[in-house]
This record gives C-alpha cells, structure tokens and sequence, in this order.
C-alpha cells in the first residue's frame, strides 16, 4: 500500500507515520550493531548520585541535566563527564566517525574515553561508576582523571554483557 501525504491518520494504529520511520531507524541501528546517541533522564538525581536504567543495546546517552554520558560498549558501561578535560567544552557523539569529539578544539576520544588527538592531553573524565541489580548508580561529585589515577580509571567501568 502506498502512504502519501493525504492519507488519514488511523486512529486505531499505535504509531504515526513518523514514529513508524523512528523506530524503524532504531531497529537497523540495532540489527546492525551500531550505536546511537540518544539523550537520557537519571531516573533519580539525590544530590552528589544519579541512577540510570542500563543500556539495553551499545550506543550513547546524553543526560544534560546530570552532565553526564552513560556508554555502553561491548557490553561494558561507562560514564563520563560531559565536558571536555580541556576546556570545558561539552563533547558530542559523532556517528559516523564512532567517536567523541569536541566541538571546540576538535580533540578526539574513543567510545572508552581513551584519547586519540587534538588539545586536550588526557583521556575522558570518568565518574565512579556500580551495579545494582538493573540500574547504574553514578557519582556526580567525582570525576576520574586517567593522568592521575589510572589504575582507578581503568576500574571505573561496569560489564553488563
Ligand atoms: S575544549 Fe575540547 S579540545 Fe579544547
């Protein structure tokens, strides 16, 4: 059946045309095991703690309020502060690169956090990071530097696959 733009909404049908398109876009990414960035809520946000659901699937998840990037690669989840250990910056997800980059200085970072060039000489900042039970616990009040603790930094990780 052809769907062109004077045919009515069914009110019976669970999904628009354009949530239909949305989902469908999200089911290839994940048939095709790639990732997507979407952005994120903390479930609870108590003071120097933010919960969140763990990814389903690898991709990334942006949680503005919390300032936080909650990754899920390879079945292993992450979370890091969302600016830039340079300058601030608040880094972005490029899709087609898989990778972060900064928007500002252009500095680069694997899905880990590890960094591969530009301004900025250390890795992503990680916060602390655990299990419990399905969600993640996430402690805002710190973040990891890998120049300073990298053992630390290294551990601050959580396998879910
Ligand atoms: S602020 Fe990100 S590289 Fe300079």
């Amino acid at each position: 059946m052809m769907l062109d733009e004077s045919t009515p909404e069914c009110d019976a049908c669970p999904l628009d045309r354009r949530g239909f398109l949305g989902q469908a876009f999200f089911a290839i990414l994940a048939a095709s095991g790639m990732s997507s960035v979407t952005a994120t809520a903390a479930l609870a946000l108590e003071g120097s703690e933010a919960t969140y659901s763990i990814p389903a699937r690898d991709g990334v998840e942006i949680d503005k309020k919390g300032e936080v990037i909650l990754v899920r690669d390879k079945g292993v989840v992450y979370a890091f502060a969302l600016s830039c250990p340079h300058q601030k910056q608040s880094l972005r997800w490029k899709e087609a690169q898989g990778r972060f980059e900064c928007p500002k200085h252009r500095s680069k970072y694997q899905p880990n956090g590890s960094f591969i060039a530009g301004r900025a000489t250390r890795a992503m900042d990680r916060h602390p990071i655990r299990r419990e039970g399905d969600i993640v616990r996430v402690d805002l009040t710190l973040k990891v530097r890998r120049d300073e603790e990298p053992e630390r930094w290294e551990s601050e990780q959580v396998r879910v696959g």
